[in-house]
């Protein structure tokens, strides 16, 4: 699969996976369809060139997605993926990531 299939398939599982309410379990769904793909559910992870995501500090995952998705950090993957995030994407994922240790 080329990876330009592999970021619609993505996306749009995350899509599918929406929900309204932030929460550390709609989190955890959003990352096991989309996230843990590439950085794993709990460190390590996958492993290099995938930074590991759990038990990070909320607001250092909160800032990055916001600045992969408004491309002030450039990164082709992570522009793709956070592309598609809304606020409440990025809530939810970061609190299921930042509590998992
Ligand atoms: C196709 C693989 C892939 C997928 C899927 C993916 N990422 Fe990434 N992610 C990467 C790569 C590669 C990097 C390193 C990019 C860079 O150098 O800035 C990265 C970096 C990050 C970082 C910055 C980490 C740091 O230490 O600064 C965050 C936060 C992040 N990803 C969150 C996510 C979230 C949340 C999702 C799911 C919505 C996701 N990623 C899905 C490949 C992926």
């Amino acid at each position: 699969m080329k990876i330009t299939q592999l970021i619609v398939l993505l996306a749009g599982l995350l899509a599918f996976a929406s929900s309204q309410a932030a929460s550390p379990y709609a989190g955890q769904v959003k990352a096991g369809e989309v996230c843990a793909q590439c950085h794993g559910m709990k460190q390590p992870g996958v492993g290099s060139p995938f930074p590991p995501l759990a038990g990070r500090d909320a607001n250092y995952l909160k800032t990055a997605l916001k600045q992969y998705r408004d491309k002030t950090r450039v990164s082709e993957l992570m522009n793709n993926i956070a592309g598609s995030l809304s606020d409440s994407d990025i809530n939810d994922i970061v609190s299921y990531y930042s509590n998992v240790h």
